[in-house]
C-alpha cells in the first residue's frame, strides 16, 4: 500500500491574492464545486476577517460542498479566529488554519517579539481554535528561513496544545530541495509528539524551486501538500498541484498517491485560468499549451514512430485530448507527410521533396503552418 499524501487546494485563498484575480462569491463556489469533482482533500476558501466578501465566500462554499475539509485561514488573533469559526459554521468538515511568523525576521521585524513570546501566543491561538473545531492547523510563516531547533520546539509547542495540523512555510521560496528533506527530516526525528499530527509543505516559488521542495518533504516525512491550481498566488506563485499530482503518479515506485482525478487536471486549469483572467504560460508542464506540442523534426519523427519517445505522460490522463505536432520552420520531411497525409494528401518521392522546400520558405515566413496554409500550398 502507498502512503497517502493529503492535497490541501489554496487557489481560493493564497492564490486569490494575485493582484487582479480577485473572484466573487459565486465564482468561488463555481471553482470549489470543481475542485471537489478534481478530488482534493480540504478547500482552503479564503480569510474571513479580511474581508465581508471572503467571509461570505467561506459561509457559501461550506455550504457547497460536503466530501472535502473547508478550511479558513486566521493570523494567531482571537478575533481572526473567531471570526473563522463563525464562517464555518455550516462546513461539514471544518478546519481553522491559524499562525505566526517563526523566523527571527519575522519574529523581530514584525511581530516585535521574542521567540518566547511567540511559541506563548501559538499555544493560545490554538487552544482558542481548538474549543471551536476539532481539526485545527498551524502555520509557522517563514518556517523555511526559521532556527531549527526552535522550529522544533514550535512544532512540539502546537501539537501539544492540540494542532492536528503542522504547516511549515517556504514563505519566501527560499529553501534549496536537498535543505528542505534535511529540516523536514530534522523536525521528524526531534519533535517527540510528530506522530500525533500531520506536517504540511507551502512552498512559494520565488527560485522556481517549489515543486522541488514539496517532492522532497514528502520524501522526509510530510504527508500534507499545499498547492494551487497553475502555481498561481503571491509574487511568482505556489506550488502547482497539478506538477504535484503528476510527478506522483508518475513516479508511484516512490509509494505515494493523492485521490486527484488526473483527467480533470487540463479543464480545471482551463477554468481557473479563465475565471481568474490569467493566462497559462505556454510551456508550463503538464497543462501548457506547449505541454504535448512537438515542433523539431528529430522529435517528431521519434513520436510519430512511438509516442514513449518523447512523452512520459499520455495527454489524455490529464484531460488533454491529444498530443499535437506543431509545423515550423524546424520540423522534418515525416511531420509534414503524416500532416499532408491526415489532410488527404498522399504525396510520394520527388513530389514530397518538392512540398517540403515550398513548405520551408514558408514555415520561414509565416513561423507556425496551420491546416490550412497547407491546404493553400498544396492547392498552388
Ligand atoms: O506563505 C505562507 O506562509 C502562507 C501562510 C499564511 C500559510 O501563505
Ligand atoms: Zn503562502
Amino acid at each position: 500500500m502507498s502512503d497517502k499524501i493529503y492535497v490541501f487546494d489554496t487557489t481560493l485563498r493564497d492564490g486569490e491574492q494575485v493582484p487582479g484575480c480577485q473572484l466573487t462569491t459565486d465564482e468561488k463556489v463555481m471553482i470549489a464545486k470543481e475542485l471537489e469533482k478534481l478530488g482534493v482533500d480540504i478547500i482552503e476558501a479564503g480569510f474571513p476577517v479580511s474581508s465581508p466578501g471572503d467571509f461570505r465566500s467561506v459561509v457559501e462554499v461550506s455550504k457547497a460542498v460536503t466530501e472535502p475539509t473547508v478550511c479558513a485561514l486566521s493570523r494567531a488573533v482571537k478575533g481572526d479566529i473567531d471570526s473563522a469559526g463563525e464562517a464555518l459554521k455550516f462546513a461539514k468538515r471544518p478546519r481553522i488554519h491559524t499562525g505566526i511568523g517563526a523566523s527571527d525576521i519575522h519574529i523581530k521585524h514584525k511581530f516585535n517579539s521574542s521567540r518566547e513570546a511567540i511559541i506563548e501566543q501559538a499555544i493560545d491561538a490554538v487552544k482558542h481554535a481548538r474549543n471551536l473545531v476539532d481539526d485545527v492547523e498551524f502555520y509557522a510563516e517563514d518556517a523555511g528561513r526559521a532556527d531549527l531547533e526552535f522550529l522544533a520546539r514550535l512544532t512540539e509547542s502546537v501539537i501539544k496544545a492540540g494542532a492536528t495540523v503542522v504547516n511549515l512555510p517556504d514563505t519566501t521560496g527560499y529553501v534549496l530541495p536537498n535543505d528542505m528533506y534535511d529540516r523536514i527530516n530534522y523536525l521528524m526525528n526531534n519533535v517527540p509528539n510528530v506522530d500525533k499530527a500531520i506536517l504540511s509543505m507551502h512552498n512559494h516559488n520565488d527560485l522556481g524551486m517549489a515543486t522541488a521542495n514539496t517532492i522532497a518533504g514528502i520524501r522526509a516525512g510530510a504527508r500534507q501538500v499545499e498547492v494551487t491550481i497553475n502555481g498561481i498566488g503571491e509574487r511568482a506563485g505556489n506550488t502547482s498541484l497539478e506538477e504535484v499530482a503528476m510527478i506522483l503518479k508518475v513516479h508511484k515506485s516512490l509509494g505515494y498517491h493523492t485521490d486527484i482525478d488526473s483527467t480533470k487536471l487540463f479543464p480545471m486549469s482551463n477554468l481557473v485560468s479563465q475565471t481568474m483572467r490569467m493566462q497559462v504560460q505556454a510551456n508550463k508542464a503538464i497543462v501548457g499549451r506547449n505541454a504535448f506540442a512537438h515542433s523539431s523534426g528529430i522529435h517528431q519523427d521519434g513520436f510519430l514512430k512511438h509516442t514513449d519517445t518523447y512523452e512520459i505522460i499520455n495527454p489524455q490522463e490529464v484531460g488533454v485530448p491529444k498530443s499535437s505536432i506543431v509545423l515550423t520552420a524546424r520540423s522534418g520531411r515525416h511531420a509534414l507527410k503524416h500532416r499532408l497525409e491526415m489532410l488527404g494528401y498522399k504525396l510520394e518521392k520527388p513530389l514530397l521533396d518538392d512540398t517540403y522546400k515550398r513548405f520551408l520558405d514558408l514555415a520561414d515566413q509565416i513561423k507556425e503552418v496551420n491546416d490550412k496554409d497547407l491546404v493553400k500550398l498544396m492547392r498552388a
